[in-house]
């Protein structure tokens, strides 16, 4: 891929320009227009009802489309382009800005329980390159839930840390949530990040297991109100809280399959995880734990990826992640004598062939309690890993640590070289380069690609570059297009560089490595989430996700998509935003 940045592109575009914080639209460039195609509350599965923001119930939300899509696929499923899937996580929900004030908090509590998980809907398009609308009722939509039936897997499977009164058996779990951002595999499914689950527990916060993972008595919403599996603090249930945190594999070609988390993964926030099939044919996963101070992962399948089609092939894929090797990353710095963040690292062993690598800890107790393990064998403390990312173009890995201003901070970690902020605020990408290419290899050398914020603020570096970039904070979801060139997408620039989040392209090898365009802005109050980059085919998807959400049902803050588009079907009576999937296309 030497100089590929150079080949013409098919999706050449001026930068916009920052975009304030206040403007209610997308925004994209000349030459492209945009497009909503699913919305939160569209029906999905076969009788659903219409979108009725005044009537929600937990019926209805359970068969449409779910609340703050995150992480997005966009799949062709024909060989002429005009059959798709898209599949979609549903990390939370902004009740504030979601229900007519007066809902009953029983009905208010179970609803959002269905806007949670993961969305599969099937699309359709006259031609390749057109727009792609989505199908309700079509045989593959699938709705998953916090009431969906999930297995456990790998080796925690059965564990006693896994076993509630509902689950004497520690072998299966009712739903799943805070599904942030994800991946799709060789083989087809997909994967999901369990991250924030702390936040949906009571639970007394006394015990470290429970400290390191944050839970305690945060449980704003009062879930337990409804269902006691909630309140951590109850016997019968104090071990609901490990019954999240997991890497979810889900079968989008078939809408009977039982959802699987992984515990050879391990247990932490995960914000998702992104596989590549090795030269040897293990299949390798990266994965961050967004936290401040917390880990990049790392897992190695023990059996080999079988290419192929087949039932045989993909009954022995979809087992691939239930065995393998986790280990967690320390990147060590060669000094900042050269001028630049760089260096060498290791993967520290966690697990290998079945067995514990952690004095004091066993194999089920470094699955459940993995940040605790981690802590054990002394990882580097990172600037909250989100997207951890491989490069199927150019083989190396890129972590957006997306800010962490507790950096120096009295009592904690001040800079290191790969984490070289004191108080960041706008993150950095660190890219790794496995030792000779091998992603199972343990060693590796890795350097920082840019250092976030407005290009005349101290510090920040852009690969190197010194011609004109796009100021660009809080590095959040990454994707790659067609000539392995970086797609960045932001979560967090209103607040620190006082500019909408948006999306931004980042040139990877040749005289302008390093050099950020930003191609497009979201609505007020949004983060961007999600890319998917068909430059081939001259589109970019993203997920719109919590536009508006500092409003509340009385005084909406974004009206976003429907105001904007002339002649789109009226939300009936709802003013207010709606979470929306958007298609950017070339004109
Ligand atoms: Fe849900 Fe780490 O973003
Ligand atoms: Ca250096
Ligand atoms: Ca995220
Ligand atoms: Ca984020």
């Amino acid at each position: 891929a030497a100089n590929a940045a150079a080949r013409p592109h098919r999706l050449p575009f001026t930068p916009i320009q920052p975009v304030a914080t206040t403007v209610d639209d997308m925004t994209v460039p000349a030459g492209y227009d945009w497009h909503p195609i699913i919305r939160w509350g569209d029906p999905i599965l076969k009788g659903a009802p219409a979108f009725d923001a005044n009537a929600q119930t937990p019926e209805a939300q359970a068969a449409q489309f779910g609340y703050n899509n995150d992480y997005l696929d966009i799949i062709e499923t024909n060989r002429a382009g005009t059959r798709g899937l898209l599949v979609c996580n549903h990390e939370y929900t902004n009740e504030n800005i979601m229900f007519p004030p007066g809902t009953d908090p029983e009905q208010l509590i179970r609803t959002v329980w269905e806007a949670h998980g993961l969305s599969v809907v099937e699309l359709e398009r006259k031609k390749r390159n057109g727009k792609w609308r989505y199908v309700p009722g079509a045989r593959l939509n699938r709705r998953i839930t916090l009431e969906t039936p999930f297995v456990f897997d790998g080796p925690a499977r059965g564990s006693e840390f896994l076993k509630t009164a509902q689950d004497p058996d520690g072998t299966k779990v009712r739903g799943t949530m805070n599904n942030c951002s994800g991946g799709t595999t060789p083989w087809g499914t997909i994967l999901s990040g369990e991250e924030n689950f702390n936040q949906y527990f009571l639970a007394t916060g006394t015990d470290p297991r429970e400290k390191r993972y944050g839970l305690g008595a945060q449980d704003t919403r009062n879930w337990r109100s409804v269902d006691a599996r909630w309140d951590a603090t109850k016997p019968a249930f104090a071990n609901e809280p490990n019954r999240f945190g997991w890497i979810v594999e889900v079968d989008p070609s078939n809408p009977r399959s039982t959802p699987v988390k992984h515990t050879a993964m391990g247990r932490f926030k995960h914000e998702g995880a992104n596989v590549i099939v090795d030269a040897s044919g293990h299949v390798v996963a990266y994965m961050g734990d967004d936290e401040r101070f917390d880990y990049v992962y790392r897992f190695v399948s023990r059996k080999k990826f079988k290419p192929g089609k087949g039932k045989a092939a993909a009954a022995h894929n979809r087992k691939l992640l239930s065995e393998g090797d986790l280990s967690v990353a320390r990147f060590t710095g060669d000094g900042l004598g050269d001028g630049v963040s760089d260096g060498t690292g290791t993967w520290l062993p966690l697990t290998r062939d079945g067995q514990s690598q952690v004095p004091g800890f066993s194999l089920e107790e470094v699955l459940v309690f993995t940040r605790l393990a981690a802590d054990a064998v002394q990882p580097t403390k990172m600037d909250r890993p989100e997207d951890v990312q491989p490069n199927l173009v150019n083989g190396r890995v890129y972590v957006a640590c997306t800010n962490n201003t507790d950096r120096g901070k009295t009592d904690k970690e001040g800079t290191t070289e790969p984490n070289p902020r004191n108080a960041n605020k706008d993150g950095h990408i660190v890219e790794i380069l496995p030792n000779k290419g091998d992603h199972t290899d343990d060693f590796f050398h890795w350097n920082l690609l840019l250092v976030c914020g407005r290009p005349e603020d101290a510090g920040t570096y852009f690969g190197g570059y010194t011609g004109a970039v796009s100021p660009i904070s809080c590095p959040d979801n990454l994707a790659f297009d067609s000539t392995g060139q970086l797609w960045i997408a932001t979560d967090g620039q209103p607040s620190s560089i006082k500019q909408s989040d948006g999306l931004f392209k980042v040139d990877l090898d040749g005289p302008t490595r390093g050099r950020v365009r930003q191609f497009l802005a979201v609505p007020t109050g949004a983060e961007t989430c999600g890319p998917v980059v068909h430059d081939r085919d001259t589109s970019v998807f993203v997920a719109v996700q919590h536009p508006g959400e500092d409003g509340t049902w009385d005084a909406q803050k974004s009206h976003f998509p429907d105001f904007a588009t002339p002649g789109a079907e009226a939300p009936g009576d709802f003013a207010g935003p709606r979470p929306t999937v958007v298609q950017v296309r070339r004109t």
